[in-house]
């Protein structure tokens, strides 16, 4: 195993040298908590996120899955909060101020602003990527792209 490398600060190019290590890192594993683990663990070292992680679909509920950061709610309900929205909606939601969101959850008050991608396999919402940042307004449509295609490496081992 080796470490991920990059060189420069911009987000998009940290992305598109991050996205072809994550296959790599995900394509020879079968484990998908072991896949949703790495990918968890490698976008909080690239950008040092406040939070990163999955929400899995279990019924009617989504479920905390593996993630990087401080403990976090274990149970949303589809349609409540920025990840229930995001699985009702079956589309990314970006929030550049959670405190602007009717019905978000605050898991921490440290969370500023929100980025949320749905994971589709044939059609259906099985889970969904949360990105939690400190900072307010920190996200933009180069994370919503980047994550996009970092979740359309891990969709078809659900
Ligand atoms: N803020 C999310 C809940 C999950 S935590 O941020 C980890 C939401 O409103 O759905």
């Amino acid at each position: 195993m080796e470490e991920l490398t990059f060189s420069g600060t911009d987000r998009a190019q940290l992305y598109r040298q991050l996205i072809p290590q994550i296959k790599g890192l995900v394509e020879g594993e079968t484990s998908l908590i072991a896949n949703l683990a790495n990918v968890a663990a490698a976008l909080k070292q690239t950008f040092g996120f406040f939070w990163v992680g999955f929400y899995i679909v279990e019924g009617n509920e989504l479920v905390l899955g593996p993630f990087q950061g401080e403990i976090a709610c274990t149970r949303i309900s589809l349609g409540k909060g920025v990840c229930g929205t995001c699985w009702s909606e079956k589309k990314s939601v970006l929030v550049p101020n959670v405190e602007e969101f009717p019905g978000h959850i605050a898991c921490s008050a440290k969370s500023k602003s929100e980025v949320v991608v749905p994971i589709i396999k044939s059609g259906n919402v099985v889970g969904v990527l949360d990105v939690d940042s400190s900072e307010l307004n920190d996200f933009s449509e180069a994370d919503v792209e980047g994550l996009e295609q970092i979740v359309a490496l891990i969709n078809q081992q659900f």
